[in-house]
């Protein structure tokens, strides 16, 4: 199972002849709950792999992230704060991993290290398996920064009717809108932005949302980013609320409560997130091998 140990030392891959090593990288990363997550992969897929934390100091991700695959490491996730740093370091992106500007997933294959982003579709595949209709639905997302922009197109491709983004300062919100533009006019989704300010005014809402996402790092902290004069105009019973945070009630997620809302925490898209990292690198064909949900509903137990 998942060790607790924070150094390198047992992350270095020359460590670990013939077994493939991976990692996850981030500062904190004590906690992480991915190496349990890809252990239960690779035992569902009969791989032999192994998995482990990394805690590079804060600014030396790319030192840290190159050692790993000098040595011989496969792959690598990447949590906060180092998304915008491993984008940096890819040799090549993907398209989604250019769009969300921020990778969580790198790899190296022929002398080449790809990143990729895999949270926004994690997030819709969620979404989905809890029974939450996207297409045609009404979005709000609230936060503006690297985790909003990572599930924006993926949540557009699934042609919602709209799409708030709401952010404490406009000017990243608009910022969004703008780098979003084409996507949600080829699907016909109505995309804007409001300030969290905004939200106090009914007018300025579309009320009622279907589905509301909270991914300010507010959660981290235990604050809603959603002011008492804001919650009326935000939740309805019939909307679902979801906090990317995970293992908690989120005072967001509590606002949601009393309104009646259904609500999540993030653990699901965890879990679907290192899916999709664990099938790029161990190869699509296991994809019926996993079972995400099941990992999903141990984690919960
Ligand atoms: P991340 O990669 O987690 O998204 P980030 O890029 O630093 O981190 O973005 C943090 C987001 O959380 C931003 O949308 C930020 O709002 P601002 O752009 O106005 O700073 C939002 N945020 C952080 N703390 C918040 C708080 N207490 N209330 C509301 N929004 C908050």
């Amino acid at each position: 199972m998942s060790s607790t140990n924070t150094t390198s030392l047992h992350t270095d891959p020359s460590l670990f002849a013939g077994v493939d090593v991976y990692a996850v990288a981030g500062n904190p990363i004590a906690h992480s709950k991915s190496p349990a997550i890809h252990q239960r992969f690779a035992e569902q897929a009969n791989q032999r792999m192994h998995y482990r934390r990394l805690q590079p100091e804060i600014n030396s991700f790319a030192k840290a992230a190159q050692a790993f695959f000098a040595a011989g490491g496969k792959g690598m996730n990447v949590t906060v704060p180092f998304k915008l740093d491993a984008q940096t370091l890819a040799d090549v992106l993907t398209p989604r991993a250019q769009l969300a500007g921020a990778v969580n997933a790198l790899w190296k294959t022929e002398g080449k290290i790809f990143g990729d982003n895999t949270d926004g579709a994690g997030l819709v595949r969620d979404l989905l398996a809890k029974g939450i209709a996207l297409h045609g639905a009404r979005i709000l997302l609230i936060g503006a920064g690297g985790a909003a922009r990572g599930v924006m197109g993926p949540l557009l491709e699934q042609s919602p009717k709209s799409f708030i983004i709401a952010n404490r300062s406009s000017a990243k919100a608009d910022d969004l809108v703008k780098i979003f533009a084409d996507l949600a006019a080829s699907k016909e989704v109505a995309l804007e932005s409001r300030t969290l300010l905004d939200l106090e005014a009914a007018t300025k809402t579309l009320h009622p949302f279907d589905l509301v996402i909270n991914a300010t790092a507010a959660g981290l902290t235990d604050e809603s980013p959603v002011s008492l004069k804001a919650v009326g105009n935000i939740f309805v019973p019939s909307s679902f609320a979801y906090d990317m945070v995970y293992g908690k009630t989120t005072s967001f997620m509590q606002q949601a409560l009393q309104r009646g809302a259904r609500v999540s925490d993030g653990l699901g898209m965890l879990v679907e997130q290192a899916a999709d990292a664990f099938l790029l690198w161990r190869g699509a064909q296991l994809a019926t091998a996993i079972d995400p949900r099941a990992v999903l509903a141990e984690l919960r137990s």
